[in-house]
């Protein structure tokens, strides 16, 4: 009975055991799902032209490399975020259309432009950085086919880091506008990234239901906090400066203390008023048309091989 089938997910859930596609879930578990995912694989491949637009112009044959495998680890993450969607019944082409059409969203840090080399530094290690803090404990999501990509996604999202924190330690080490340069592009991506996280704990529609279905493991402040407790000395490190004059240690909490968010600015981006939000959904929608006659000569060489395989 359906009383059966709820008691049997609610066990499940209770023992921290994972729900497989084919298991019985509640409407609203498999609807928070496919908004969830699909919002992550759209932002995976949103999130390839930022640093696309900087491919042609890295500053050595080494960053080139390392640039276009980074890209390319994007596409794949976004790949395996799109296959466990379509587990929970959601084709891929609806999931592109709703993006298309902006019935389903994208991370708002890819929004913002990459003004020069150094953004991709900053990418790197902050965006990236906090794209770890969150998706580690998604390791552990109740949804099986989502916990799973998880888990190689964060391995590659932390080569990801490192190599954004090497583009920056090296622009901090060479010359005053190698320096400066690495500068600007940290104060311009500190608070969107802290934004990343989603908007405060109290305003935050989906998380008591997220939280109690054990798909969130941490609140959206708790894991902007340890972003900013594991990002601090490693600013340090490289001697550049958060642009928060707030933000100090605090003993107390044993946690740093840190300045008001603009969450006026995160609403704009979240309504399609940020820096590039029109031109991000153009060149998708530009590409996805560019691509019709891959996707079409896909399907009339799988047609093509099934009718061999009657013969
Ligand atoms: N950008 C765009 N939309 C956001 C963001 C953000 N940074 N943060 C929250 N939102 C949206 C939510 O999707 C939700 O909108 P919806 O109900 O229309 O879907 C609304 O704001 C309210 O937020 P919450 O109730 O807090 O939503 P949720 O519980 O889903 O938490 C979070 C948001 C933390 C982003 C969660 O969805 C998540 O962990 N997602 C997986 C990680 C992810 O998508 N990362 C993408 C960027 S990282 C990368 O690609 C490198």
């Amino acid at each position: 009975t359906a009383g059966d089938q709820q008691s049997d997910f609610d066990a499940t859930i209770a023992a921290d055991g994972r729900i497989e596609p084919r298991d019985w879930m509640p409407d609203r578990y498999r609807a928070t799902l496919i908004r969830q995912i699909a919002q992550h694989a759209h932002s995976e491949i949103i999130g390839m032209q930022p640093e696309g637009n900087w491919l042609t112009r890295a500053p050595s044959l080494e960053r080139k490399s390392i640039l276009l495998a980074k890209v390319q680890d994007e596409a794949g993450h976004g790949l395996y975020l799109y296959a466990a969607a379509e587990t929970l019944g959601m084709s891929r082409d609806e999931m592109l259309d709703l993006l298309h059409s902006g019935g389903q969203k994208y991370s708002s840090i890819f929004n913002y432009p990459t003004l020069t080399w150094a953004d991709n530094g900053a990418i790197g290690w902050l965006v990236d950085g906090a794209a770890i803090v969150n998706q580690v404990p998604l390791c552990r999501a109740s949804y099986g086919p989502y916990a799973r990509a998880m888990i190689r996604i964060c391995k590659e999202e932390s080569f990801h880091q490192r190599q954004g924190f090497s583009i920056l330690l090296a622009l901090a080490r060479g010359t005053d506008e190698q320096k400066a340069m690495a500068q600007d592009a940290v104060n311009r991506w500190w608070w969107p990234s802290l934004m990343m996280f989603g908007p405060p704990d109290g305003e935050s529609p989906n998380s008591a239901d997220s939280m109690a279905w054990g798909i969130k493991r941490f609140s959206n402040d708790e894991l902007r906090q340890r972003f900013v407790d594991m990002t601090v000395p490693q600013a340090e490190i490289l001697g550049i400066t958060l642009p928060d004059p707030e933000l100090r240690w605090d003993e107390e909490s044993g946690h740093y203390a840190f300045g008001a968010l603009d969450w006026s600015e995160f609403k704009r981006v979240l309504r399609g008023d940020g820096p590039n939000n029109a031109e991000r959904v153009r060149r998708r929608k530009a590409a996805h048309d560019d691509g019709a006659w891959v996707r079409e000569a896909a399907t009339a060489y799988a047609a093509k091989q099934a009718a061999r395989m009657e013969q």
